[in-house]
């Protein structure tokens, strides 16, 4: 139980002080009847709450994928470039998600966006371990050493050494890169580590959750219960899935929202 005037405002309708006026000015109804007094408490999980006649969103956690185009930092602001921010619609962003976990500027696909701090948590931790699936494209090709090499563990450069992880080659120049970490600029340096330097990098999948059709640029509410247990619990590799979404964005998807 809260109070009205704090229902509303967390919910992005207003100032404490707008939204007391509003109150008091009977243009808040709760279940159909006038509420005049803002601190009087409901269930904000069993209210229906219109101000001026209209239906206000209430506060709830959210998680949402956004297909991100190459360009937008991953941040929360920016003073001078673009953020994956500018590319969520305004009632997610009034919730307060954040991006769970980063990608690079040029880097593109599914970057999850969440409000519930726990929850992105249990999926960036590597103690977790949550598989990160990438599509890449890159000088040369990958050979059995370089998968052997993957698997063992790489140490790049700089002394850095990496979880064991998946590479799988795709052909001539293109490869999938599974990771259970996500260190900076992680699957570039690891395959630059083997004389394969990116030109395209796409995150196709986290866990089980695949970007599937998902248009580039448009984002997708998902349904927290189920998509946590297909992120977080442990995926077998997936060929078809694998397949169909290692691709370009560009030449892959067109502009519909077909649900993930
Ligand atoms: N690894 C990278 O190098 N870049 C990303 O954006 C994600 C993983």
């Amino acid at each position: 139980m809260q109070r009205l005037d704090k229902i509303l405002s967390e919910a992005g309708a207003g100032s404490r002080k707008e939204l007391r006026s509003a109150i008091r000015a009977g243009r808040v109804t709760v279940n159909g009847v006038t509420v005049k007094d803002e601190s009087e408490k409901f269930d904000e999980a069993a209210a229906e709450i219109l101000l001026d006649g209209e239906a206000v969103e209430l506060l709830r956690p959210v998680l949402i994928v956004l297909n991100k185009p190459a360009g937008f930092l991953t941040a929360a602001d920016d003073p001078r470039q673009k953020t994956v921010m500018d590319l969520i619609p305004e009632r997610y962003r009034r919730f307060g998600v954040m991006p769970v976990g980063r990608l690079d500027k040029d880097t593109e696909g599914l970057l999850l966006l969440t409000n519930d701090g726990q929850l992105a948590h249990r999926i960036i931790s590597p103690r977790h371990g949550v598989w990160k699936t990438y599509y890449c494209e890159h000088e040369g090709m990958a050979s059995e050493e370089d998968v052997h090499a993957f698997a063992e563990g790489l140490t790049l450069s700089d002394g850095l050494s990496c979880l064991p992880a998946v590479l799988i080659a795709l052909g001539e120049g293109k490869s999938a890169v599974r990771v259970q970490e996500g260190k900076f600029h992680q699957v570039r340096r690891m395959m630059a580590a083997r004389g394969m330097p990116l030109s395209y990098l796409k995150r196709v999948a986290e866990g089980g959750l695949w970007l599937g059709k998902l248009a580039l640029g448009q984002v997708l509410e998902l349904d927290m219960g189920k998509t946590e247990r297909l992120i977080t619990s442990p995926c077998d590799f997936d060929e078809k899935n694998l397949l169909a979404n290692c691709v370009r964005n560009s030449q892959s998807f067109g502009a519909n929202d077909e649900k993930l």
